[in-house]
């Protein structure tokens, strides 16, 4: 026993308007077949052109409040992990903490794109275990089809939008988040990024990627951040009971349930009608799988993520 920060309630938001293979092939030179047989995608959701990324949130964060039994002043703090912010500066979680009413505690943002949920589960877990706070809303929003270059059939296919979240709460008990592993190599920035920035050209940019590169970069660490984990905590893979990834491309999560030896029905999966909402997608995930009773309290779940950066990491978690 100890100090450990505990899940107390999940969330999510999906926009409305659903996009599917076919609607895309009315804009791009791309067909439903090979974005299902690359990426595992069949549709995502797309945010309406006036609903930002913190008004998503804001709606994750009320299902996860609302999941937790537990009421805004209740919270101390709000992380957002997006690379999607509202506005360059303040940010989004100001924006989603002045929605929710909450005019105490403090509010900021992680950036490290489709692994910042992961690196805010790691930075609020350090809050809480050092006694910092003790009740965090936690959480991951994106509005990716803004910069998106839609004429572009490598990328436009392939992200969407959504919002997920958790409350972590400090407890005295042995689950919780019981550990959180990061990693960033900063030599491979040019590899996926946007070709734009506040101090570059004043503008967002749009989404960059060198596909097939990514794809295997993301196999290797992916491989070598979940084996971390096991190491670090003595475990065999059977001693998990479900695989929570980041939702790029089904080729990606299968070779990581590979190497795990898992099968796939251990494997919460939302690629297929998320698309890759980038940090919003764990959550996104996470939520499905806890609403839907297949993630059970006591149940051990390895989470894991790879991004622009590159940037990558996992978490251990006892629900
Ligand atoms: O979440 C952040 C991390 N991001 C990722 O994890 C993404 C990692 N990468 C991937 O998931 C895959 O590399 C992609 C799905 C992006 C691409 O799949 P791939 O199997 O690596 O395809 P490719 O890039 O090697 O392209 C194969 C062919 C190319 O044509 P040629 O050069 O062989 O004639 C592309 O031009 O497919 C073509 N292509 C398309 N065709 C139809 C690329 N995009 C499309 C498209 N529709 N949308």
């Amino acid at each position: 026993m100890g100090l450990r920060s505990v899940i107390k309630g999940v969330g999510g938001y999906l926009p409305q308007n659903v996009v599917t293979n076919a609607d895309l092939e009315k804009r791009v030179d791309t067909s439903d077949e090979w974005v299902f047989q690359r990426t595992g995608i069949k549709q995502r959701h797309i945010a309406a052109e006036n609903e930002t990324t913190s008004m998503m949130a804001t709606k994750a964060a009320l299902d996860a409040l609302s999941h937790a039994k537990m009421d805004i002043n209740q919270i101390d703090a709000i992380i957002v992990a997006t690379t999607t912010p509202d506005r360059t500066f303040p940010a989004t979680a100001v924006h989603v903490q002045a929605a929710l009413g909450m005019a105490h505690g403090f509010a900021f943002d992680v950036q490290a794109v489709c692994s910042g949920f992961v690196y805010a589960l790691s930075v609020a877990d350090g809050m809480i275990r050092s006694g910092q706070v003790k009740n965090i809303l936690v959480l991951g929003a994106e509005k990716m089809s803004s910069i998106l270059d839609w004429d572009d059939r490598t990328t436009c296919v392939l992200f969407a939008d959504g919002a997920g979240g958790v409350i972590l709460s400090g407890e005295e008990s042995d689950g919780g988040i019981l550990s959180t592993h990061l990693h960033s190599n900063g030599e491979f920035k040019d590899m996926l990024y946007t070709d734009g920035g506040a101090s570059t050209t004043a503008s967002t940019g749009v989404i960059k990627m060198q596909g097939r590169d990514v794809f295997k970069y993301a196999v290797t660490y992916l491989a070598e951040v979940v084996d971390e984990v096991l190491t670090h905590h003595n475990l065999q893979p059977e001693a998990l009971d479900w695989l929570v990834p980041h939702q790029a491309n089904i080729r990606i999560i299968e070779a990581t349930a590979k190497k795990l030896e898992m099968s796939m029905d251990k494997v919460v999966t939302t690629v297929q009608d998320h698309g890759n909402t980038s940090a919003a997608s764990i959550p996104l995930a996470l939520n499905t799988a806890v609403k839907d009773g297949r993630i059970k309290r006591g149940d051990l779940i390895l989470t894991e993520a790879m991004g622009g950066g590159f940037t990558w990491g996992a978490a251990l978690i006892r629900y």
